[in-house]
């Protein structure tokens, strides 16, 4: 069985997916910046599910991705999940390049170069992990709501791009999840990482295209981006 790739797998949804995946038997390549951490991860997963892990040092904010070393490695699905909010100063320019490279710029490069090479194998998944942030600008978190929303786009686009080759992409949008990036966030709508992580590989084994998760949130969202722009700019969101 091809083995699957994680890109971003020291996060904590990345953590959760790969022992979902670990558990049915898939053999996984984890990439992240962090070797030190990865290598725990890959122990921890192989000990416990006896499958087998590799690792992929890749930091997507290096001039020079290592993009030749991911396509040199043999995998039939992709999961995009590294992302970052940024800071919340909301006059850091420099945040902006940040932002828009971890979740965007960078994403879109590696998906680019994936695409075609499963573009030429006639076969794949990719799984996008994008934002319910990026339906609408608000002014708590914009940058990133940006990022995501370009990078929502480029998924559709990719998808649109790919079915002709057999080669499935699936966009989900999660709301809030029990991660670092909610820490100290108190809302009854935060998810576990391992509910998200179930309902995504549910997902694409049904091979939906593009999802929320809580399903909830497509209400949620859809809600908020009906609210005229005069009442909308007023709100605090
Ligand atoms: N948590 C939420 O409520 C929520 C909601 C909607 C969408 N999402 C999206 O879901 C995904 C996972 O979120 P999470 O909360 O699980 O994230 P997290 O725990 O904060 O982890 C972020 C991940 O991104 C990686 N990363 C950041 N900068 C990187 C860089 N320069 N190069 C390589 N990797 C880098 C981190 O690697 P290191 O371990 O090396 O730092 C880590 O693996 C993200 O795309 C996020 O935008 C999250």
């Amino acid at each position: 069985m091809p083995r699957t790739l994680i890109i971003g797998a020291t996060s904590s949804l990345g953590i959760a997916i790969c022992r979902k995946l670990a558990q049915q038997g898939e053999d996984l390549i984890l990439c992240g910046r962090n070797e030190e951490e990865l290598q725990l991860i890959s122990s921890d997963l192989s000990i416990r599910s006896g499958i087998k892990t590799s690792i992929i040092i890749l930091d997507l904010s290096a001039k020079k991705m290592a993009i030749n070393t991911l396509l040199k490695e043999d995998f039939g699905t992709v999961y995009m999940i590294a992302g970052d909010m940024g800071t919340e100063d909301k006059n850091d320019i420099s945040n902006i390049d940040h932002v828009i490279n971890i979740n965007f710029t960078a994403p879109a490069k590696l998906l680019t170069a994936i695409a075609e090479k499963m573009e030429n194998a006639k076969q794949g998944s990719i799984v996008v992990i994008s934002s319910v942030a990026g339906d609408r600008g608000r002014q708590s978190n914009y940058p990133y709501g940006s990022a995501k929303a370009g990078l929502t786009a480029f998924a559709s686009g990719l998808r649109n791009r790919l079915c002709k080759h057999n080669v499935h992409v699936m966009t989900v949008k999660p709301g809030f999840i029990d991660t670092p990036m909610t820490y100290q966030m108190n809302s009854p709508l935060i998810a576990s990482r391992e509910y998200v992580a179930d309902q995504i590989i549910k997902a694409l084994d049904k091979k939906k295209n593009s999802i929320y998760v809580p399903f909830f949130w497509r209400y949620i969202m859809l809600i908020i981006c009906l609210i005229p722009e005069r009442i909308f700019k007023k709100i605090n969101l």
